[in-house]
């Protein structure tokens, strides 16, 4: 319920670039990768996994909201349709010390639309335009909006542009648009990310018709390239899957987009730079095949990367396993020879 005792204590700080940005993803975006991701790029906006206002208010809200300094700048993600409710989760996100608060209207999963969360609400423009004016206020952070093109049954471009007016109205300054629409029924929520197709036009034309709003595309964009043409067009980029399958990408992210040296020079630096925050999350009790489990993809493509991978899935697992695990790993990847210095 709203409590307005609760005191912001973060700072005023500059609103983040969202030029480049890793999507929200259900136990993918948790702190262990968020972690690992921000040791890749200093500049990547990140995004925290789904948490409904429900789970804030009655839950163990200490656990949802934990994250590490480290990972700033980074973005609280709020499932939720009750105005008084997102008020009070805006709050807890300025007290905990995010960034940005986000309202999720694209997710499709059952679960959620029985409580008018998610996608469903892209029928609903003047509900999420109250919860945003409701937030606005309770907060001093950005709050966004990430959305679907459309549903089904209400997939028409006036139908988006009714919504996105409906909710800019009400204060929203930054859209993040997920290129295609929600089929709301008969789709699994995997489904859902892959069969619509996808309709990058429509994002490039709410740029167009709504010059003053920031507008930040997503879905299905893999490489640098693809983002560097989408940036013809739209404010920012926002990459899920292959910024979680291929990390290593995101040690490319400084230079490409915000002119800035990387922050490491090799998968091996990043991973060992975790080393001390995965001893402290194991000092905690949690187990390593938790963390473990995000750094896969560190080594993709690299030789020995399979190897690196088997390990840690048949090792990790293991009752008291800690480092050492990691450290064998490690030796699994085999570096390119050096060059022979010229004679
Ligand atoms: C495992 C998984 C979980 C996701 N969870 C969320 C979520 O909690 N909130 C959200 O807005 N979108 C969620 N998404 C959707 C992504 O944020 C993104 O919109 C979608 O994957 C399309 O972008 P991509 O093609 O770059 O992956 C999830 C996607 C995946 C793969």
């Amino acid at each position: 319920m709203p409590d307005s005792s609760i005191a912001p204590i973060s700072q005023s700080v500059p609103e983040p670039s969202r030029r480049f940005c890793v999507a929200p993803m259900m136990d993918w975006t948790t702190p262990h990768f968020r972690y690992l991701a921000r040791l890749l790029s200093r500049r990547t906006l990140l995004y925290t996994e789904m948490v409904t206002t429900g789970a804030l208010i009655h839950g163990d809200t200490e656990r949802f909201l934990r994250h590490d300094p480290l990972e700033y700048p980074l973005a609280l993600q709020l499932g939720g349709s009750d105005a008084g409710e997102l008020a009070h989760c805006a709050r807890l996100a300025q007290q905990y010390g995010f960034d940005e608060v986000n309202l999720n209207v694209g997710c499709p999963s059952d679960r959620v639309q029985n409580n008018m969360i998610g996608a469903c609400l892209m029928g609903h423009p003047a509900k999420v335009a109250e919860g945003v004016s409701a937030m606005i206020e309770a907060t001093e952070l950005p709050v966004t909006v990430k959305h679907r093109i459309g549903i089904n049954g209400r997939e028409s471009w006036d139908e988006l542009c009714e919504f996105v007016e409906t909710v800019a109205a009400a204060g929203c300054k930054t859209f993040i648009v997920h290129a295609r629409i929600a089929i709301l029924e008969g789709l699994s929520p995997k489904e859902n990310r892959d069969i619509p197709p996808l309709k990058y036009d429509w994002v490039y034309r709410l740029k167009q018709q709504y010059p003053k709003l920031e507008i930040i595309i997503n879905g299905g964009i893999k490489t640098f390239d693809e983002c560097h043409d989408h940036l013809a067009h739209t404010d920012g980029v926002m990459l899920g899957r292959e910024a979680y399958h291929n990390p290593w990408m995101l040690a490319g992210v400084d230079p490409a987009f915000f002119g800035e040296a990387a922050p490491v020079a090799s998968r091996q630096e990043a991973l060992r730079a975790m080393f001390p925050f995965i001893q402290q999350e194991l000092d905690r009790g949690v187990y390593l095949t938790h963390i473990t489990r995000h750094i896969m993809g560190l080594f993709l493509g690299m030789p020995g990367g399979r190897q690196f991978r088997r390990h840690l899935s048949e090792n990790a697992n293991k009752p008291g396993s800690g480092l050492e695990v990691i450290e064998q790993a490690l030796a699994k990847i085999r570096q390119p020879a050096p060059d022979t210095a010229p004679a």
